[in-house]
């Protein structure tokens, strides 16, 4: 299991760790059991999943409000995994040292919810965290060129953010194919939303390291056997 980063780990070790996985399964804990979260947490580590994906939504950048700091705090003080918080929330600058120190361990914040996507990776960076950048369906990858280079992560979104078991959106598949074209191997691709049995492979074969995966783990009662069936399939086997 990939330790969270602070236990020694830096930046580049957690990058290259989470590279080395690719194509790997992020589980999106926005449709799983809150009420046995500990349980959920345990039956997620069995699956060996190297990193957690918190989705936190503020009810105006999107139109729903899921949870906060609170949630990530105890999340972080249930497992060792790396957290990564998807900020779907207005003026994410203002809140990233507090996910930070509630134990995020990469940070992915929206491009259309900043004015400065610059300023805000960097300070990202500057609290330790691996900088992630997302990308709604409608948002073209143009939108990122200001800082390209500040990216560590970019999440391509293929359903609209805001909820669970949406159907997925095929230019998230373009998306990924020009970013890898772009930036190379360096920076992790993400993919998130309508991620399933039926378009996985496509999303890996498109580039994406990690998949996010909410309902097609969620809605099925053995999260062992679905992260192992899709990750076969993300890996063509
Ligand atoms: C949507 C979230 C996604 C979503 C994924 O705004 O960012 O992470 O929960 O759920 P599925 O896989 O069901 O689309
Ligand atoms: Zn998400």
């Amino acid at each position: 299991m990939i330790e969270q980063l602070g236990c020694g780990t830096t930046r580049s070790d957690e990058l290259s760790a989470l590279r080395t996985v690719a194509p790997a399964i992020a589980p999106s804990l926005l449709m799983c059991d809150f009420g046995n979260l500990k349980r959920e947490i345990r039956r997620l580590e069995e699956t060996d999943v190297p990193t957690l994906h918190l989705d936190v939504m503020d009810g105006h950048f999107v139109p729903n409000l899921s949870y906060g700091l609170p949630v990530v705090e105890t999340v972080r003080r249930l497992t060792k995994l790396p957290l990564e918080v998807h900020l779907m929330i207005d003026n994410p600058r203002e809140y990233i040292r507090r996910y930070r120190q509630a134990g995020a361990d990469l940070i992915t914040i929206h491009r259309e919810a900043v004015a400065d996507p610059r300023q805000a990776l960097e300070a990202i960076r500057d609290c330790g965290a691996i900088a992630g950048m997302a990308l709604n369906p409608g948002t073209p990858i143009a939108a990122l060129e200001c800082c390209f280079d500040l990216c560590d992560l970019v999440l391509v979104m293929s359903v609209e953010p805001g909820f669970g078991g949406q159907k997925f959106e095929r230019v998230a598949l373009s998306k990924l194919r020009e970013l890898r074209a772009r930036l190379g191997s360096e920076v992790l691709l993400e993919v998130d939303g309508g991620v399933n049995d039926a378009t996985i492979a496509e999303c890996a074969a498109a580039g994406a390291d990690l998949l996010v995966v909410g309902s097609a783990i969620f809605k099925h009662s053995d999260y062992l056997a679905r992260v192992r069936e899709l990750s076969r399939l993300a890996h063509g086997s």
